[in-house]
């Protein structure tokens, strides 16, 4: 569930139970070539542990926590509605997730292609308050299943535990336990006695104001980079949809969807020993948008003619810059715009 930036930026995140820790490293200078595991797949002992991969239909619910900006949420929104789309030209948001869809499960069969915005719950009334704790996004996802339906705009979701992923995001000003000091979203899924039942979920903050440089890179300078903020740097790059939080938190998802999908009870797709620390499938691979990327470079990315990068196209036109994973028949990170 990590969230890995390279040691360019004097930055490591180290994986710890299902989420990163953030150690600032100041004297290292140099990239740490044990980590870019581009071509190097002798160094990933990436294991299938047995559980199941979300192999039918994912009926996603999404559930915006606090106060939202509605251009913001279209940005997500729309991304999300790109992953199973066959409307966008190459290489599409669809394209990338074909690479989650080669994870299997012990029956052969393989992660879905079919993911469906089934519902969203607007919790403007900030339920659980702006400062959560890792267990109270389980809370809040016990709030939106339980609401009143008596307002249009916060029907209940359903506690789908068949093919349901709830995926909470928070508002730019709501703290969460280690974000921005050590994460920038994790999954795991619900404890019945919380939720009602055991559901796979994700949650993403917004780090537009809060830790931009961190969650939001490639689009804003790391704090601890060394570089001056305002100084050019070859590597940073526009926003593809214009909010450098918003197109920030898309590859973060992105991340957290390929993982949460191929380790939904952290029982399934993982690399390293141990259960409780485990390196997935898009923890690989942070910091990777394009060939040849790694160590603080984001790698060969189109861009368009305003200079904003991006390596995905999605629906309405959209296009949206997303990390690349972890391909387990290449044995390398991947992503559809790679040039070999
Ligand atoms: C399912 O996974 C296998 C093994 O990675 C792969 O060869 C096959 O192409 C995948 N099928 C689809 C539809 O992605």
């Amino acid at each position: 569930m990590g969230w890995y930036l390279n040691s360019y930026l004097n930055i490591i995140f180290l994986t710890s139970f299902c989420f990163s820790t953030l150690v600032i490293s100041n004297g290292q200078q140099y990239f740490n070539e044990e980590k870019n595991y581009e071509g190097s797949s002798d160094l990933v002992n990436l294991e299938y542990h047995m559980g199941p991969v979300l192999t039918s239909t994912i009926n996603l619910y999404t559930i915006w926590y606090g106060h939202w900006n509605p251009t913001h949420q279209a940005i997500i929104r729309d991304f999300l509605l790109s992953l199973s789309s066959s409307n966008s030209p190459f290489p599409s948001v669809s394209d990338w997730w074909r690479t989650a869809r080669l994870y299997t499960d012990q029956t052969g069969a393989n992660i879905t292609g079919n993911i469906v915005l089934s519902g969203e719950f607007y919790d403007w009334s900030y339920s659980h308050g702006t400062s959560l704790t890792r267990l109270s996004i389980q809370s809040i996802i016990r709030t939106a299943v339980t609401a009143n339906n008596n307002n249009a705009r916060a029907r209940a979701l359903p506690l789908n535990s068949n093919n349901g992923l709830y995926l909470i995001l928070t508002s730019y000003n709501v703290q969460v336990q280690d974000f921005c000091r050590a994460v920038c979203g994790f999954h795991y899924f619900t404890f019945p006695s919380v939720v009602g039942a055991t559901v796979p979920y994700a949650w993403v903050g917004y780090s537009g104001s809060q830790c931009p440089g961190l969650c939001a890179f490639p689009f804003a300078m790391p704090k601890y980079s060394g570089s001056t903020p305002g100084t050019a740097n070859a590597n940073l790059m526009e926003a593809p949809n214009g909010d450098v939080g918003a197109d920030g938190m898309i590859s973060v998802i992105a991340h957290e969807l390929a993982e949460v999908s191929s380790n939904p009870l952290v029982n399934a797709w993982y690399a390293g020993d141990d259960p409780t620390a485990p390196t997935e499938i898009a923890d690989l691979c942070v910091g990777f948008y394009g060939s040849g990327g790694g160590g603080g470079f984001p790698g060969k990315v189109y861009k368009d003619s305003w200079g904003k990068g991006y390596n995905v196209n999605g629906i309405k036109g959209r296009r949206f810059l997303v990390q690349w994973i972890w391909n387990p028949v290449l044995r390398r990170c991947f992503g559809p715009n790679a040039m070999d």
